[in-house]
């Protein structure tokens, strides 16, 4: 069974590069299903997720080909053969529901068999369903034989106003994309506010759509009758950025973290700096130096954006288990992400879980143990984890971490991180 083998490591040290954003490459990819036109992605990571996005859209109909050297994907969905995403890829990837927001907007209707909830949390998506049903379309949800479905149809959507409950990443990229092409105008109130939000609506504006506002709390869209084809350069992924300022900390190290944006980590910086980390912008990336000076505790509180991101909370309170003190994670995002305490406990971290609610009790002396990655971020974290304890830790279930992370040992064995694939 494959699994990462990691040893504890000397601080980390060179120059490391973000790829780009898996957060931002799935709803771009989807985003091509709006117009008939061939549209070119550039600095798309290798990343499982991203196949499997690339096999949705060929399974609807679009022509896909990828160019790995140059990191590049073109596709034109010049038709849709179907508007139904098969079952076995949306059950493999919760984030091809934002197929479902284009096909509606593209074709009438989208059949999207209802995304598997994962270790996270049950992830529903009500707050999809009420902005489409805001846009006119009539949203069922049902069962078949592969499970629960939802199906969408609406001769032509219709701009409404329509509030979030909570600023859901999906369900704002949804809404947008089927908003582009809706009549009349669309204003959501309490989106999103991610830098990915914000890098999907550039694409869609540079395909003809006309949003304003994304990055802030209130988007604005006027419908157009046709979008056309595009090119667009991925934006940096700042939660792989975040997972290597982290692995410098925990190592303390001097590392630093090029190609990315420093002002999309903000929080991270400033809770790095409160812990005694040195951060430092340096040549456009971050310069992260935990050589000096002792660390110590702080306490984190997700949010979302531009609160502290929930895909960093794993990571971060792997590092806080090796400060001086006591720190306070809270999560308010997902229900169910302190999956990784049970597993960084079996390495002596101490850290105990009350509800939403987790006591790292800090100056834990990390032990290697044999531990399994319960989701993408929790994997990193243990790998974090591994770098700072005695001996050696093995990380299974690492099917989770290459969803997300371009060549994470590679990456972080050139900074001088004793870690290997089995
Ligand atoms: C996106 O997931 C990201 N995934 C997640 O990253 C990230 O953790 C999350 O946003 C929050 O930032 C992608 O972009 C592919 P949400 P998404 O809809 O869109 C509740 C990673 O590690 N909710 O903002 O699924 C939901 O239950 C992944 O890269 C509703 O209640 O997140 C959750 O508690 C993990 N109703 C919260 O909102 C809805 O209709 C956040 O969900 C939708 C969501």
């Amino acid at each position: 069974m494959a699994a990462i083998i990691v040893e504890k490591s000397d601080r980390l040290e060179g120059t490391v590069q973000a790829s780009g954003s898996k957060n931002a490459v799935l709803p771009l990819l989807a985003a091509t299903l709006l117009t008939d036109e061939p549209c070119v992605l550039g600095g798309v990571p290798v990343l499982k997720d991203v196949e499997v996005m690339c096999r949705l859209l060929g399974c609807l109909g679009a022509e896909v080909e990828g160019d790995r050297a140059a990191a590049q994907i073109r596709v034109r969905a010049k038709a849709i053969r179907t508007n139904v995403a098969p079952p076995e890829l949306v059950k493999s990837m919760r984030a091809s529901i934002v197929a479902m927001g284009p096909l509606l907007a593209r074709t009438g209707g989208a059949g999207v068999p209802l995304p598997g909830g994962c270790a996270i949390g049950d992830r529903p998506i009500d707050l999809h369903i009420k902005g489409f049903r805001s846009l006119g379309a009539k949203v069922e949800t049902g069962q078949d034989e592969n499970g629960g479905f939802v199906s969408a149809e609406a001769r032509r959507l219709k701009g409404a106003e329509m509030y979030l409950d909570f600023a859901s990443v999906g369900a704002t990229e949804n809404i947008m994309m089927a908003a582009a092409l809706a009549e009349g105008t669309t204003i959501i109130e309490n989106p999103a506010q991610e830098p990915e939000i914000v890098d999907l609506a550039n694409f869609l504006n540079k395909m003809g759509a006309r949003i304003r506002g994304a990055g802030t709390d209130m988007i604005r869209i006027e419908g157009v009758e046709k979008l056309h084809g595009a090119e667009h350069s991925v934006i940096p992924d700042r939660i792989e950025a975040g997972t290597f300022m982290l692995a410098a900390a925990i190592t303390r190290g001097s590392v630093l973290v090029d190609n990315m944006l420093p002002n999309h980590v903000v929080p991270i910086i400033a809770k790095l700096r409160e812990t005694g980390v040195y951060v430092r912008e340096e040549f456009g990336g971050l310069r992260i130096d935990a050589t000096r000076g002792t660390l110590r505790a702080t306490d984190i509180k997700t949010l979302p954006y531009p609160g502290f991101p929930t895909d960093i909370q794993p990571q971060f309170m792997a590092y806080l288990a090796t400060v001086l003190g006591s720190s306070t994670v809270i999560e308010t995002v997902f229900e169910n992400r302190f999956m990784h305490i049970d597993e960084l406990n079996l390495m002596n971290a101490g850290i105990e879980e009350k509800g939403r609610r987790a006591s790292v009790p800090g100056e834990a002396a990390l032990r290697g143990a044999r531990v399994r990655a319960t989701d993408l971020r929790a994997g990193a974290a243990l790998i974090l984890a591994g770098l700072a304890a005695e001996g050696k830790t093995t990380v299974s279930d690492i099917y989770h971490i290459d969803r997300g992370y371009e060549d994470l040992t590679g990456k972080l064995k050139k900074l001088g991180a004793k870690i290997s694939r089995l």
